[in-house]
């Protein structure tokens, strides 16, 4: 079997690329180790800490935020980084190419039932200058490699760089990541979605009418049955996807005013974009293409609904529908 560094050698792109993408990897598996020491090493819980966005982080995000954060930094191909736990952008070495957003730990929540995290990041072009959030405000189209590494009952890395998307599994034995699956494609259809349902009644209308209409199954518009799943991690929920279709969807809500979207654009929306397109999926917020979107700000959130094709497709049309030149006010 290919292992990482061997797969990346024959795919054309920059060596700084390739340097970093197994630094990245590398990191994971440490991460891996960390997740899977769990309650041994004492880093279950919460610190009393809260990030940015007002979430508590929990030990994990803040531990796993540093591996990765000290890795880059030592990479000697980063310009620059920003993290979901970092307030702000972190300038690292003027000589870096890149610029790497990412969410160390995705679905933290789940840390402490013993249940799927991962993590979660998007390689950009660093550009000319001086390094500022501005730097990173690059739409999800200038991604040149993005990934997750979900840790589960194995350790996957899915990864993009521009070429398709593959599957690496992580051989605890040898500590080597080996190419389990290539051209990864995401069938075209499906009959089953992920969407928290507790947030039914906070909707937006296209949204409502849509899942309405898969609850109905054969009696309803769509003639036929749907499964639901809610792993209540968008790494998890996102690789099932890939693995054998879907719709995953965390749409806008009304249930705070002040935040109608929950997913971040940098750290979780575009590189999950990238691998969901790249694997013949389509990935928008009901508008507009995710990775069409011109970032406002690092920790910008966006309504995400994502997968299968002609499934995401037949969810435009409810959200085209309503549609009258403006996103409709809830
Ligand atoms: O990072 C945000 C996140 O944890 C995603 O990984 C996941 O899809 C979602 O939030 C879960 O949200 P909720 O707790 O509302 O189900
Ligand atoms: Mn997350």
């Amino acid at each position: 079997m290919q292992t990482l560094a061997q797969h990346l050698q024959q795919q054309a792109i920059p060596e700084s690329l390739t340097q970093l993408l197994l630094t990245l990897a590398d990191t994971s598996k440490s991460i891996s180790q960390a997740v899977r020491h769990g309650a041994l090493a004492g880093i279950l819980g919460a610190t009393e800490q809260e990030n940015v966005q007002g979430e508590t982080q929990k030990k994990l995000d803040v531990i796993t935020n540093d591996m990765l954060k000290d890795a880059l930094q030592a990479s000697g191909h980063v310009r620059g980084l920003a993290s979901e736990e970092e307030d702000y952008v972190v300038p690292v070495s003027d000589a870096g190419e890149y610029l790497v957003c990412f969410d160390p730990l995705d679905g933290s929540s789940n840390i402490d039932i013993n249940s799927l995290v991962g993590t979660i990041f998007s390689v950009l072009p660093a550009l000319q200058g001086e390094l500022t959030e501005q730097s990173f405000l690059q739409s999800g189209r200038q991604q040149v490699a993005a990934g997750y590494v979900l840790y589960g009952p194995s350790t996957i890395l899915a990864l993009t760089v521009g070429k398709g998307v593959s599957f690496f599994t992580l051989n605890p034995d040898s500590g080597a990541f080996l190419l389990t699956q290539d051209d990864v494609q995401i069938t075209k259809d499906t009959a089953e979605f992920a969407i928290n349902m507790s947030n039914q009644r906070f909707w937006e209308a296209p949204m409502q009418t849509y899942i309405a209409d898969l609850l109905l199954g054969k009696i309803g518009p769509r003639e036929k049955s749907f499964n639901m799943r809610w792993i209540a991690a968008m790494v998890g929920d996102v690789h099932r996807v890939l693995c054998r279709g879907g719709i995953f969807t965390y749409p806008t809500d009304n249930k705070n005013p002040e935040k109608p979207y929950k997913l971040r654009l940098m750290y979780e929306a575009n590189p999950m974009a990238f691998l969901v397109e790249q694997a013949g999926g389509k990935a928008t917020t009901g508008y507009q293409s995710i990775l069409d979107i011109q970032p406002e700000a690092i920790h910008q959130r966006v309504a995400v609904i994502l997968g299968s094709a002609n499934e995401v497709d037949t969810c435009l049309e409810y959200h085209a529908e309503d549609y009258s030149g403006d996103e409709p006010t809830l």
